[in-house]
């Protein structure tokens, strides 16, 4: 038991975790941490992030991911701390805008793009250059993406588009790093029992009774949903791999059924199936 649970801290001693005051960010933390790995762990409010347990040492950083210059300035300082530069690097931070897409307001959605589009390519850009520079180059960079690249979350527009972005990022980067040292992983979580939903249910308010149905579904799911540990243990085998790749994660029917016979039937179909899913008309 002890020999794994050493497993990730032989392969990697220093880690960037964004997002990791709660659900899956604490849970991927927690896992690295337990097995020796010291954690540079990000919230807009650090000291939400309190104390952590070892035996890995867990630093925190303040980062919000709508300021732009912040972020790649608090990723350069937490970069230096560790030695120039980071084993693994994970992109977590993110969050959901519930509503049609014309009634979020503009500045909203564009905010949620900037955030989850722009800012965390750009610490993909850094963390890839740090890697590149090393001698020899390697390290490993992840993106938290969403099973909803594949199946898109009704009202969720501006969120589908991020993670969809963020997926076409992490494929690209697979693409271009193929024999360099470096591993991509394009990690696509299906529901998982977080405060995902809570971080966004002012929008979800919302007067409009068409979407109401919707709102429920997306609860009930979240609550029914298994418990982060369980995309952490995921991340860990992928991590422990040590290939590139596509990595879906969740229960058997969202993570593993459905992309099947999503991937055997016509596009249509899939559609009608999802209405019928979220209970909505
Ligand atoms: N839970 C699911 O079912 C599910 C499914 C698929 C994908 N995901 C993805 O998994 C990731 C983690 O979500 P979660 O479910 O763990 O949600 P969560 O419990 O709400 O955690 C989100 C994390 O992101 C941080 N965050 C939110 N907005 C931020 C911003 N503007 N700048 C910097 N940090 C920000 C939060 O930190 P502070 O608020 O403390 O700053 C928090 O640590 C997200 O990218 C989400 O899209 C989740």
């Amino acid at each position: 038991m002890s020999h794994t649970r050493a497993e990730l801290g032989s392969r990697f001693s220093t880690a960037f975790v964004t997002g990791a005051s709660g659900g899956l960010g604490r849970a991927f933390c927690e896992c690295l941490l337990s097995e020796g790995v010291d954690v540079w762990g990000t919230a807009r409010a650090p000291e939400r992030l309190g104390i952590w347990p070892g035996p890995g040492r867990f630093t925190a950083v303040k980062l919000d991911l709508n300021d732009r210059r912040g972020s790649e300035a608090a990723f350069a300082a937490a970069s230096q701390a560790a030695g120039g530069a980071f084993d693994l690097v994970i992109h977590n931070a993110g969050y959901g805008l519930f509503g049609a897409f014309e009634q979020v307001a503009v500045d909203q959605w564009e905010a949620q793009l900037q955030a989850m589009v722009v800012t965390t390519m750009r610490l993909n850009h850094a963390a890839l250059n740090q890697f590149r520079s090393r001698t020899p180059a390697g390290g490993t960079l992840v993106n938290v993406s969403s099973l909803a690249v594949e199946f898109p979350l009704p009202y969720l527009s501006g969120y589908n588009v991020a993670k969809a972005a963020l997926s076409a990022l992490s494929e690209s980067l697979i693409f271009e790093t193929r024999g360099s040292g470096v591993t991509v992983i394009d990690f696509r979580p299906g529901d998982y029992r977080t405060s995902f939903n809570q971080a966004m249910s002012t929008l979800a308010a919302s007067p409009d009774p068409l979407l109401q149905p919707y709102w429920r579904t997306l609860e009930a799911n979240l609550d029914a949903a298994p418990a982060p540990a369980r995309a952490a243990q995921d991340l860990r085998r992928a991590l422990l791999r040590g290939h590139s790749g596509t990595v879906r994660s969740g229960s058997f029917f969202q993570a593993s059924l459905a992309p099947l016979l999503a991937s055997l039937v016509p596009a249509s179909w899939r559609r009608r199936v999802q209405r019928w899913y979220f209970g909505g008309r």
